[in-house]
């Protein structure tokens, strides 16, 4: 067996999967997030550790995998997240998280200093979520603990390391950090001098499917691994998660609905500029690439509709009697904007609007527009690679939104695209395993893998008729932020 741990934000999933790709078994674990100012998200690195080695233990000793089975072992980790160690690869402070946003300053201080000099080494705009404001962040608030930090590791590579002992990045999740120079694939020197980073901070660099090392003798006697396993790099969660998808070629994108979206395109080279507009990172396929625009409020504007205004209704029953409401929802447009947004606009004061509310709307008419103006957000980052002159033909969707063929059907009529969804659909775990499973040379390639691993469904073609009136009604949608920015500001 291969196992794929997807370490996310509340809790960590472990896969064990066979040859063709057949789960074995899965576990998964919970931990807490805590919130200790407004604005504030942090982990305890260790419950990511525990995490991780209950859920192995559990597949040995509940599920019968044996331990001498499993071969390898890699990654999908949330990305961003600052964990600094001292001189002895000790935790220092709680983790600050992907979804904190106390570093507002330092991302204005980053484009003072350099600009668009950052855009062009690092792919992209600096964003409260990444890593270097974080690290300049602690090194501002905390001098103490800066002081005493000689290395900075991100959430998965932190696992990567108790497990094997061997300090370590794959580019997919360092493009993340902003200190990677995304053409020369190194850290950037430059950036590094210009912020007074050591240099001696970033962690060596590793490709998703390198070899990290095995189980080492310590952590076998703490988890009951063996130390015949072999461990490999793994990438981000978004990275695995279009491994998983089966975003490996060109013209290819991923849609994805979670509690927010993300739009995902695989990229074959370095140098395309989006100016900043979408995120740029290292894909986990070896030499490749992938852009990404994020809905912060996706799935999670449904469910604050739903848990507000509809409790005690079924979730597929109400999205099953939205379905039924006529395209445009009787008039009501809705933009998803209840926590912010960060593609188009990176506006983290932005709020959502119903616009269009009439007297004879219901709820599912509201629950309708709600799942619309989603899916038009989709549009949004969609427009990016229109204006940027990038085609492509299909987009597979995974998430909330693949779930419903109402849902699939909305986002080929929306996008004016080709739909997919997958059948045996595992998120950023089934690219983890991947991984591990081309690492350990039981496929040549990622590209290989999938086809043994990835299975594409259903196609859902765009409707003309419905294309041309979720046109008119996006050009109405779009203009609604300009409208309610400054009454939000
Ligand atoms: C990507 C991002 C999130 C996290 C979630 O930039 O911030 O998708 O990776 O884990």
């Amino acid at each position: 067996y291969v196992i794929g741990v997807d370490l996310g934000t509340s809790a960590v999933k472990v896969s064990a999967m066979d040859r063709s790709g057949k789960i074995a078994a899965q576990q998964s674990y919970d931990y807490p997030l805590s919130q200790p100012k407004p604005g504030y998200s942090e982990q305890n690195p260790q419950d990511w550790l525990y995490g991780t080695t209950i859920g192995i233990d559990r597949m040995i000793l509940k599920d019968g995998i044996k331990k001498e089975e499993i071969k390898g072992i890699s990654f999908s980790g949330q990305m961003h997240g600052l964990v600094l160690l001292d001189a002895d690869n000790q935790v220092l402070r709680p983790a600050i998280l992907w979804n904190d946003t106390r570093t507002t300053k330092q991302c204005q201080e980053i484009m003072d200093k350099l600009g668009d000099r950052f855009v062009d080494i690092t792919g992209n705009k600096p964003l409260e979520g990444f890593t270097l404001p974080k690290l300049l962040w602690v090194k501002e608030n905390e001098p103490e603990i800066w002081a005493k930090a000689k290395t900075f590791l991100l959430p998965k590579d932190y696992v990567r390391f108790c497990m094997t002992g061997n300090l370590g990045m794959d580019y997919s999740d360092a493009t993340g950090t902003v200190l990677l120079d995304i053409k020369q694939g190194q850290w950037s020197r430059e950036i590094c001098e210009v912020f007074d980073i050591p240099m001696s901070m970033c962690p060596p660099l590793m490709k998703s499917v390198d070899y990290a090392g095995n189980v080492s003798a310590s952590y076998a006697m703490f988890s009951g691994l063996s130390t015949a396993t072999k461990i490999y790099g793994g990438g981000g969660d978004n990275a695995c998660g279009a491994v998983g998808a089966g975003i490996l070629h060109p013209n290819m994108v991923m849609s994805s609905i979670g509690t927010s979206g993300v739009v995902l395109k695989y990229e074959e080279n370095a140098d395309v500029n989006y100016h900043g507009q979408i995120q740029y990172e290292c894909h986990a396929i070896p030499d490749t690439y992938y852009s990404m625009g994020v809905t912060l409020a996706a799935g999670h504007s449904l469910n604050w509709f739903k848990h507000k205004f509809d409790p005690d209704e079924d979730f597929s029953m109400m999205v099953e009697k939205a379905s039924q409401r006529p395209l445009g929802a009787n008039g009501l447009i809705f933009t998803p904007y209840v926590v912010g947004e960060r593609t188009p606009y990176a506006d983290a004061d932005i709020r959502g609007s119903f616009i269009g509310v009439d007297s004879m709307q219901d709820r599912y008419d509201f629950c309708r527009a709600v799942m619309e103006g989603i899916t038009f957000s989709f549009r949004d980052i969609l427009n990016i690679y229109d204006q940027n002159g990038q085609e492509f033909d299909t987009v597979v969707a995974i998430g909330g939104g693949a779930k419903s063929d109402f849902w699939l059907q909305m986002q080929a009529d929306i996008f004016n695209k080709k739909v997919v969804a997958l059948t045996n659909e595992q998120g950023p775990g089934l690219g983890a395993a991947m991984i591990a499973a081309v690492g350990l040379g039981w496929f040549e390639s990622l590209q290989n893998c999938a086809k043994e691993f990835v299975h594409f469904g259903k196609e859902y073609l765009p409707k003309p008729a419905n294309v041309a009136k979720y046109d008119e009604l996006y050009a109405i949608y779009h203009q609604v932020y300009g409208q309610t920015k400054d009454l939000c500001h």
